[in-house]
């Protein structure tokens, strides 16, 4: 049976500002930002880490109100990065090393900078106007409806008072919404996807892509749910429309893969943007990024993700960090041991696991200082600088990057960590190359097993291979004497103990492992 490449890839996730700032790009400032030539730089590391597959936060030209994530042209590379030279040698250099590049692709709306919103905006006739969505306001005035954007939480409408309409915006109003019931739009943006895909990319991690079908009549959003921004509400037809022609669009090209952040809550609701393998090839799953260290949180997450995606066989992922929340060492209360048997969690979970880059350091957020807020939806804390090394610029150039370094830098970062073989960066090594080499771990189906409280296990199998992985969510020892799925066995990896040569009658606190049963019970 082929397997596609996206179903057993690690994939790892790089905010470019943050990763390594060469001096190669042209930074605006003083300041150092991250640039392309350092995601090559760092190759061989992600390479000797094991990862399959980068993901670029957006490097595209912005005027960065979002960081990026406002782009003014979705075909080209911001200088503050490098320019298209560079990201084809990125490209080239990282299939030289067989790890393949996804980019992101910001299909809902487009940076007020963007010149289709220039001329959408410089009059009512414009060709363009109707490129973007615009009302008129409210009879006696004010927005159109009661949409709240997402990130300051004011309405998703701003006045233009030239042409005296409002343009809606789901997120900064220095990000109006496109228009996807224009066809001109629908094509405009397919081209932007055809441009990457001919530059040689492995596929799009695509930006709330759930929010790009609209209902026409813009109601206001039920009055129950009205203090909610309207991205984790828009649950619409027209964008499964949407998403089978950019998966037609995919397809033609190969192997080539489609992540779709969909951002609402319910795994039963996002399950509906795999489609019927016609839509997006993989969607995101918050639920469990926003569950608490606990068991019993865990096994529901686990459950319900198997409840939802099982029966249609769509394939799940897992994240626990990225760059909009805050890490989840730091959301977990802090401790090591958490983070580390979260990475085997995250590691042996059926489905595509998606690391964020420093997790694998075991990074805290950033203290941001009360003059060092950048972000106007506060998440700068996880988007502190990668520290390469021990040295005071620990491996950037020597401008003050454009957040402060993150806690311990010092001691924790790359260089250090990969000298010692008892860090969480080997651990992660060491998960990843096991997973790589054991069948069930990548492909396997999932059960759930009998386990102690405050442990959540389950049994990966496929055919004769087998394993079984324990979690304690707990702070203290837990027997497994009374549970042979999990005593029954050779551990194969521990979280805290690095060699794993040890009887199995316990969990130490806070300890995963991963176990190959002595026989497969039934
Ligand atoms: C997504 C991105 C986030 C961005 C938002 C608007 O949620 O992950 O960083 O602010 O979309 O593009």
């Amino acid at each position: 049976m082929d397997v596609p490449w996206w179903k057993t890839a690690v994939t790892y996730q790089i905010y470019p500002r943050s990763f390594c700032d060469t001096g190669c790009g042209r930074d605006q400032s003083a300041e150092g930002v991250g640039d392309l030539e350092g995601v090559i730089r760092h190759l061989d590391h992600l390479l000797w880490l094991g990862v399959d597959v980068i993901w670029l936060s957006p490097f595209f030209p912005s005027p960065m109100n979002d960081f990026g994530y406002d782009v003014s042209d979705y075909c080209g590379v911001d200088p503050l990065f490098g320019d298209l030279g560079t990201f084809d040698r990125l490209v080239a250099e990282s299939h030289r090393r067989g790890i393949r590049v996804v980019i992101d692709w910001v299909p809902n709306h487009t940076s007020i900078d963007h010149p289709w919103f220039a001329a959408s905006r410089s009059s009512r006739q414009d060709p363009k106007r109707d490129w973007y969505v615009w009302r008129d306001p409210a009879p006696g005035g004010g927005p159109p409806n009661n949409w709240i954007e997402s990130l300051t939480m004011g309405p998703a409408w701003t006045l233009d008072a030239a042409t005296g309409q409002y343009y809606l915006h789901c997120f900064l109003p220095t990000q109006p919404d496109l228009n996807w019931s224009n066809a001109e739009v629908v094509a405009a943006m397919h081209d932007t996807l055809r441009f990457w895909l001919e530059r040689g990319v492995d596929g799009f991690r695509m930006d709330v892509v759930h929010l790009i079908g609209k209902d026409p009549d813009l109601p206001d959003d039920p009055e129950v749910v009205a203090g909610l921004p309207h991205v984790v509400l828009n649950d619409r037809p027209e964008t499964h429309a949407h998403l089978r022609s950019i998966r037609r669009l995919l397809d033609e090209s190969g192997e080539r893969v489609s992540i779709g952040e969909v951002y609402l809550l319910d795994p039963a609701q996002v399950v509906e943007y795999y489609g019927r393998d016609d839509e997006l090839h993989l969607c995101f799953n918050f639920a469990p990024l926003h569950a608490r260290w606990n068991a019993t949180a865990w096994r529901h997450q686990i459950e319900q993700s198997e409840a939802a995606l099982g029966p249609v066989a769509a394939w799940p992922t897992w994240v626990l960090s990225n760059h909009d929340n805050p890490r989840h060492r730091t959301r977990y209360g802090g401790s090591e041991a958490r983070a580390r048997a979260a990475a085997v969690l995250l590691l042996t979970l059926r489905g595509a696991p998606f690391l964020y880059a420093g997790e694998e350091l075991g990074l805290l957020d950033a203290e941001i200082g009360d003059d060092q807020h950048r972000d106007p939806g506060g998440r700068d804390g996880c988007r502190a600088p990668i520290p390469w090394d021990g040295t005071p610029t620990h491996g950037w150039t020597d401008a003050t990057p454009w957040l402060p370094w993150p806690p311990e830098a010092e001691r924790r970062n790359v260089a250090n960590l990969r000298e010692d073989p008892t860090s969480i960066l080997h651990l992660y090594r060491d998960a990843i190359a096991l997973r790589r080499a054991t069948p069930s771990l990548q492909l396997g189906d999932l059960s759930l097993v009998d386990s102690p409280d405050g442990v959540v296990a389950y049994r990966r199998t496929l055919g004769l291979d087998s394993v079984v992985i324990a979690v304690n969510f707990t702070d203290s020892t837990v027997d497994l004497l009374g549970y042979p799925n999990l005593f029954d066995g050779r551990l194969m990896l521990s979280s805290i103990h690095p060699t794993a040569e040890r009887a199995l009658t316990h969990l130490d606190a806070d300890e995963a492992a991963i176990i190959a049963p002595f026989e497969v019970a039934p």
